[in-house]
């Protein structure tokens, strides 16, 4: 066993222990220990309690000692990100500000098929790199698990080519990357048949080879008009259920559909949600699947945003991610978007918090981080203020000054980190 560690002491240090994975939090729920230390152990929190007493139970261990107010909280996660692409798509954004709407560029040939046509012309280890670089300026804005979709390759060797991409980017980042097969984003041009074939040929001849290589663990679609319909998903799901896949869905972005289709399989989540109604709302608030708003999309798009406050006054499970992606969301920056979605929908700061640590966490499986409690890998991230609740008020641009990831401090300055990839 290796020496443990000691950080402290911190100011306040939000354990975010003891809060329900459903439903509506207050800011009195949060659990806050004041003049805290953590102490690390083989990558994971043993104990965090009181500096001193710490500081004595504990002699041997390796001592952190920051001086100055700190304020303590998980490393976030972000569940949904597209984080590996080639080319921009700011044509585009200057086209849907001149008045096109996203679904009529992609009609065009533009939007998801624009970034497939750049992502391909990329080798692995370029898209390695490129993947890397984003995954290390979100670990320096303490973003320390990130989910990361395929979705531009479309076909069979290309959206390989993606996943194998994301797993060669891992030597180049601390942060934890977690691949998801969206092979189902939309048809690819180039392809002659049908919705109905293409994703027959996709669940055929990729699924296996996904589980063979172990390349993921996740199957995501997106269900809208442009894209596939729930009767086409419908036998895609079944298949990947089948051999043991987790599932997750771009559900209700433009038209209602896909959070139906979530619930129905049991997906982990069901995320976007910006055209949710009652009946959708509903139905999620009394499902286990985790409902994920994506303020970054609304934000790119100039849609209205999903009905995060809605969902959770109903019991719903919301996380919150950043859809980082060329194409709708390419600014990519968590907490200023989490900060943004707070103030229109009238989210506490438990609810933003939790939204963007366990309860993102476990839209993803994971019931190993995003709460600072006994066990839990040793992922936090400190700010430079005595006051948690100036974390979201200054709006993304309070950066953390530390960010640990299993038990080992990583990110200097965000950008160093943004040139390591
Ligand atoms: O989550 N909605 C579909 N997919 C992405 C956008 C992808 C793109 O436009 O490149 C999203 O918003
Ligand atoms: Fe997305």
């Amino acid at each position: 066993m290796k020496m443990p560690k000691l950080i402290g002491p911190i100011f306040q240090t939000l354990t975010l222990d003891k809060l329900p994975i459903k439903g509506a939090l207050k800011d009195d729920q949060l659990e806050i220990i004041e003049k805290a230390g953590i102490l690390i152990e083989d990558g994971k929190i043993f104990k965090v309690g009181n500096w001193e007493k710490l500081r004595k139970e504990f002699p041997k261990a390796e001592i952190f000692e920051l001086t100055g107010e700190f304020v303590a909280i998980p490393g976030l996660v972000d569940c949904h990100t597209h984080g590996c692409f080639g080319g921009s798509r700011a044509k585009d954004f200057a086209m849907r500000n001149a008045g096109k709407t996203y679904l009529e560029i992609a009609e065009a040939g533009g939007g998801i098929w624009d970034t497939v046509s750049e992502t391909r012309k990329h080798t692995i280890e370029e898209l390695a790199t490129i993947t890397a670089k984003h995954a290390n300026r979100h670990l320096s804005d303490g973003v320390t698990t990130i989910e990361v979709k395929s979705g531009y390759g479309l076909s069979v060797n290309e959206e390989l080519k993606i996943l194998r991409a994301i797993h060669a980017a891992k030597k180049y980042t601390s942060a934890e990357l977690i691949p998801t097969c969206l092979a189902a984003h939309t048809k690819p041009k180039d392809f002659s048949g049908s919705n109905i074939d293409y994703l027959k040929l996709i669940s055929e001849e990729l699924f296996p080879i996904l589980k063979d290589e172990r390349l993921c663990n996740r199957i995501d679609a997106f269900v809208e008009k442009s894209a596939f319909s729930p009767e086409e998903i419908n036998p895609y799901f079944q298949k990947a259920k089948d051999l043991g896949f987790d599932l997750t869905v771009h559900a209700d972005q433009f038209s209602v559909g896909g959070s139906k289709v979530a619930v129905a399989f049991g997906a982990r989540s069901a995320d976007h949600l910006e055209a949710s109604g009652k009946k959708e709302i509903s139905l999620l608030a009394q499902s286990d699947c985790i409902s994920v708003a994506l303020p970054g999309a609304s934000i790119g798009l100039g849609n209205g945003f999903s009905p995060a406050r809605e969902l959770l006054d109903q019991g719903a499970a919301l996380a919150i991610a950043s859809d980082w992606n060329p194409g709708s969301a390419p600014m990519g920056d968590l907490l200023t978007q989490v900060a943004v979605l707070a103030t229109f929908e009238k989210l506490s700061t438990a609810e933003v918090f939790a939204g963007i640590t366990f309860r993102a966490a476990a839209a993803l499986g994971l019931s190993d981080r995003g709460k600072l409690v006994t066990g839990a890998l040793a992922d936090l991230i400190l700010f430079p203020t005595s006051d948690y609740r100036e974390i979201l008020y200054h709006q993304g641009k309070m950066k953390p000054v530390e960010v640990w990831k299993l038990g080992s401090k990583d990110v200097l300055t965000s950008d160093q980190n943004y040139q390591k990839g």
